[in-house]
């Protein structure tokens, strides 16, 4: 934790997501019904093996870092991980990507970084992985989560019917997308706005 006595000048940063974090994030989830809403096919409790399998091949899970200078005395970096979120490519167009399992230390919600981790998260989709599209579902229920797709400037395109695990229930989800030509357009490609 980055210690409140003392002033360190503070950053987020999007680093490749280094597997011992796997237990912080799995403990971010503290019921069903909020798993439900991040990893529907996933049981709960929430295991860090369970986080660990989220990847599919040839994806990337990431961390959110808030990073601060150096400590004078071990002249190391401090981190601390503030959120995670995946960039999967499709099976049938690894140019199409998508975007899954975001989320923020409860914690720290309502402070902005669900919206500067979903910017990062496209940034790095268009700009370092060349990605022509991305695409992710949402419960029609998850207010701040479709906050921060739509002010990355994702659309909602349908509405899916889709079935988890076992399950022969039909939930109702938002499709949403972004394509890169309409990202180029619209924004600067500078993650921090
Ligand atoms: C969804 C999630 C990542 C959002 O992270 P966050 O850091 O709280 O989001 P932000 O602070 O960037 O807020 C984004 C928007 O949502 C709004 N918001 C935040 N909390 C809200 C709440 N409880 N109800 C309604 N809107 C809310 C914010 O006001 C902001 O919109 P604004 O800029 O128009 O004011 C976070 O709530 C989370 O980790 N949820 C659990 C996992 C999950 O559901 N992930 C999404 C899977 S699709």
């Amino acid at each position: 934790m980055i210690s409140s006595t003392v002033q360190h000048k503070t950053a987020l940063a999007l680093s490749p997501f280094q597997s011992h974090s796997a237990t912080t994030v799995s403990q971010w989830v503290k019921n069903p019904q909020q798993l439900r809403l991040l990893a529907p096919s996933s049981n709960f409790p929430l295991t860090s093996d369970g986080v660990r399998h989220w990847l599919k091949p040839g994806g990337k899970a990431f961390s959110l870092l808030e990073t601060a200078d150096a400590q004078p005395k071990t002249h190391r970096p401090i981190e601390n991980l503030l959120g995670y979120g995946e960039l999967n490519p499709m099976q049938a167009n690894a140019q199409h990507v998508w975007i899954g399992h975001v989320i923020i230390d409860p914690a720290r919600r309502a402070q902005g970084l669900g919206s500067a981790l979903t910017n990062r998260l496209v940034h790095e989709a268009f700009i370092s992985q060349r990605a022509e599209r991305i695409s992710l579902v949402v419960f029609p229920e998850n207010t701040s989560a479709i906050r921060c797709y739509q002010k990355a400037g994702f659309t909602c395109v349908r509405e899916e019917l889709h079935r988890f695990g076992e399950s022969t229930q039909q939930n109702r989800l938002y499709r949403f997308e972004l394509l890169r030509t309409d990202y180029l357009a619209q924004t600067t490609p500078d993650p921090n706005q």
